[in-house]
């Protein structure tokens, strides 16, 4: 797809088909999104592919918040991508300074671009993904062991998409710019 078409008609995807997502694709979509621009290049946002059913339903099960909505969303979905980052890098110095008044800021700006860009090139394969921002952080760090400096900027649900939503509304171009 050309990508005015690819950003225009990606979608947020929350029921999935049954059908395996290959590592070989999960790989492809990866690749696709370390093209992701990043702080000096730091590229500090990771990827945990969860396809380990056991795994996902830990997740599903005791990391949503009870928010059954998200949790019904990862049961159904054949992987979940953890996207992860790691504090103190992003934004700040080598000595652990932070370099702008922005502080951990860039830490989440960077994971953003990278969520974009992960779920842009999931689309142009022909894979559905849903950003969810609800969910417990320090269930999801203990359920994947991660260390206390890995941090979850969010979970994304991956598969191929079993429903075709329609674009919901988006502010006006007037609504959104300001030409001073
Ligand atoms: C940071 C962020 C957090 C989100 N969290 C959730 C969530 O917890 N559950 C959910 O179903 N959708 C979630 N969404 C998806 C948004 O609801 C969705 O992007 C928005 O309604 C626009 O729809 P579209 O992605 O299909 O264009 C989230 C999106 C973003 C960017």
């Amino acid at each position: 797809m050309q990508a005015k078409e690819l950003i225009e008609t990606r979608r947020s995807i929350r029921k999935f088909k049954d059908t395996a997502v290959t590592t070989e694709l999960i790989k492809e979509v990866i690749l696709l999104a370390s093209n992701a621009p990043s702080w000096k290049n730091t590229q500090t946002p990771g990827y945990i592919a969860v396809t380990d059913p056991a795994k996902k339903t830990e997740i599903a099960e005791n990391a949503t918040m009870t928010f059954s909505h998200n949790k019904d969303i990862i049961n159904g979905a054949p992987a979940l991508i953890v996207l992860t980052t790691e504090d103190g890098i992003c934004g700040y110095e080598p000595d652990g300074k932070p370099t702008t008044s922005k502080g951990t800021h860039w830490q989440s700006f960077d994971a953003g671009i990278a969520a974009q860009t992960l779920c842009l090139a999931a689309h142009e394969l022909g894979l559905g993904t849903v950003i969810l921002g609800i969910y417990q952080e320090d269930k999801v760090q203990q359920i994947l062991g991660l260390p206390e400096n890995k941090k979850v900027s969010a979970l994304i649900p991956i598969g191929f998409p079993a429903e075709a939503p329609e674009k919901r509304k988006r502010k006006t171009v007037d609504e959104l710019l300001q030409i001073v």
